[in-house]
């Protein structure tokens, strides 16, 4: 199992707990998309399978592993294995776009020759071939969002989280960003994308979470596998 959350909860003070009686698998190449009205907790669960911060209770497992017994030190190699997509882009002002989307495979340190065409590929895919040189402060804000996409998506991990990817593109690249995670699940990576497109949820007939009040639910008529 990827992802495993049993009766967890989370909760960031006082009050009521953001998310309660969470109990969710994702399994090896398995999609969910994460609905829910603004504020509903998405993020949050999205930052807690990137073990930004771990349930206050219940059990929570990544790759197989106790994340709530993992020491710290162990934490950096499971989050190698994910590709995260996160509102806040935090891409290098001082490099291109090119090596903004490398810079995780040469800090790996992998060769260029090994990584140079997947990251041309992917800028291609994203529409950016002809602003791979370009340094992010010349970029608008859906370019800069779609250049972390690539970043994410160029060490292959096994765990892709999209907190929503197509805030803010147009409707042809929308798709076309949903196209290229229905392709990397193909190839075998698991995803869950957060997103309000509810249209383009229905057209992908992919399963759907839904999280409102707390609780997480599978939404009525989704498609897919359980
Ligand atoms: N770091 C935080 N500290 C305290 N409260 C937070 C924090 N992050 C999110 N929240 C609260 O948790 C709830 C869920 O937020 P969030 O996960 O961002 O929802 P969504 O992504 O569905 O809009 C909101 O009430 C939000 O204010
Ligand atoms: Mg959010």
């Amino acid at each position: 199992m990827i992802v495993e959350f049993k009766n967890a909860g989370l909760s960031y003070g006082e009050g009521a707990e953001t998310l309660s009686d969470l109990n969710m698998t994702l399994g090896e190449g398995e999609f969910r998309f994460l609905t829910g009205p603004s504020g509903a907790g998405k993020t949050s669960l999205l930052k807690m399978i990137y073990l930004a911060h771990r349930p206050t209770r219940g059990e929570f497992s990544l790759f197989g592993e106790d994340a709530m017994q993992a020491p710290r030190e162990a934490l950096p190699a499971l989050r190698r294995r994910i590709g995260v997509v996160f509102q806040e882009f935090r891409l290098l002002d001082h490099l291109t776009a090119f090596e903004n989307v490398a810079l995780p495979m040469k800090v790996a340190g992998i060769n260029q020759n090994q990584y140079r065409e997947d990251v041309s590929e992917l800028l291609n895919w994203v529409d950016l071939g002809n602003r791979m040189d370009a340094k992010p402060a010349t970029l608008s804000g859906g370019e800069k969002q779609r250049v972390a996409l690539a970043r994410a998506l160029v060490s292959k991990p096994d765990l892709i989280l999209a907190d929503e990817p197509t805030g803010n593109v147009d409707p042809a690249m929308s798709e076309r960003i949903m196209k290229l995670f229905i392709e990397l699940n193909k190839l075998g990576a698991a995803v869950i994308v957060a997103t309000h497109d509810l249209h383009m949820v229905q057209s992908l007939g992919k399963p759907v979470l839904r999280i409102s009040d707390g609780k997480l639910s599978r939404a009525a008529g989704s498609g897919g596998a359980a």
